[in-house]
């Protein structure tokens, strides 16, 4: 485990989300009333930024052509072959924290 810290809570209000670059990482932070989640921000279908859709719920809808994904477990509630990578996340204090792979 290699936690890292990736931003502040207050930077991200529940609803939103946030774009963090961290050692070549593209990642996408989720705040779902109070939890916070983290995704490769890049869509699986084109690449566009994730962290620039729309955030309903637990479900993060992509800007370009509306595919969409479970931020928790990275699964498309449309068709479950379709996932977009998640990363484990923790609070210390008010610092979100990301674990990156070795
Ligand atoms: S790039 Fe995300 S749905 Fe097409």
């Amino acid at each position: 485990m290699s936690y890292l810290p990736v931003a502040h809570i207050d930077d991200l209000p529940p609803g939103s989300t946030k774009l963090v670059e961290i050692e070549c990482l593209e990642i996408a932070l989720y705040n779902v009333e109070g939890s916070i989640y983290a995704t490769s921000n890049v869509c699986p279908h084109q690449g566009a930024s994730l962290a620039d859709g729309k955030l309903d719920g637990e479900e993060i809808l992509c800007p370009w052509h509306q595919w969409c994904f479970n931020v928790k477990d990275g699964v498309s509630p449309l068709n479950p072959r379709l996932k977009v990578r998640t990363y484990p996340v923790k609070l210390e204090g008010k610092q979100i924290l990301i674990d990156l792979p070795e």
